[in-house]
């Protein structure tokens, strides 16, 4: 397939507290990952597919992509993760079939993320040769601090939220890892960093990021309305 999605489940979820890694926790009925999964396969091209996992949770994950161990991995793939975000990115673009050219990095905790939010990810992706990255507009007003001071309202007009699935051209995403001198938060800090022109497109709510317990029962509230 000319598309691959790096989906990155190797966090350990301390903020959620639940004694697991956080892609594993149950969520009406499911570990996160499989609710990710099922909306990865829901694309409407064919995909490869590259879980990325803690080590210990490799045998999981490979039930949940319904391959037996020692099965043809073309289009599936489990890798283990690393210390960092950006490590575990690193290590499933290592594993990428050659026929890719489009890359797609996405966070097992976004579980719900609807199917077409990739492909319009994709579809921007090879219409610009750019970065392209969902987001929503902020809703808070900002303030930069120093510890509990006030410094500055930051122009919220000029801020977008930034989610998952962010989209590259293969060879831009390669170079940028490669060259990679800082940790950054996202995968499209990284592109920038190299110049590459990075694009926002619409996000979508149901992309939120499920991170404090809080967030994980706002997605079991939410399961039964998912319009996926
Ligand atoms: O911690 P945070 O929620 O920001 O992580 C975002 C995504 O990155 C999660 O899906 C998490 O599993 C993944 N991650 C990873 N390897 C790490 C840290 C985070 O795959 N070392």
């Amino acid at each position: 397939p000319d598309v691959a999605v790096i989906v990155v489940a190797a966090g350990s979820g301390t903020r959620l507290g639940a004694g697991i890694p956080k892609a594993f926790v149950h969520l009406a009925g499911w570990p996160m990952l499989a609710h990710t999964l099922t909306r990865v396969f829901g694309i409407a091209e064919p995909v490869q597919v590259v879980v990325v996992a803690p080590p210990e949770y490799d045998e999981s994950a490979r039930e949940l992509l319904g391959l037996a161990a020692g099965q043809s991995e073309a289009l599936v793939a489990v890798v283990a993760g690393g210390d960092t975000r950006q490590q575990s990115v690193q290590n499933g673009l290592a594993a990428l079939s050659p026929s890719v050219g489009t890359v797609l990095v996405h966070d097992a905790a976004r579980a719900l993320t609807p199917s077409s939010q990739f492909d319009r990810v994709i579809a921007e992706v090879r219409a610009s040769g750019d970065g392209v990255i969902p987001g929503l507009p902020v809703a808070d007003t900002v303030k930069r601090v120093t510890v509990d001071v006030v410094q500055e309202t930051v122009d919220r007009s000029h801020l977008t939220a930034v989610q998952t699935p962010q989209g590259f051209p293969r060879a831009i995403l390669e170079r940028a890892y490669a060259e990679a001198g800082h940790e950054a938060t996202d995968d499209a800090g990284l592109v920038s960093a190299i110049g590459h022109p990075v694009r926002v497109i619409a996000g979508d709510e149901l992309a939120f990021k499920i991170t404090t317990a809080w967030d994980l029962n706002r997605a079991a509230l939410l399961f039964g309305t998912d319009r996926d």
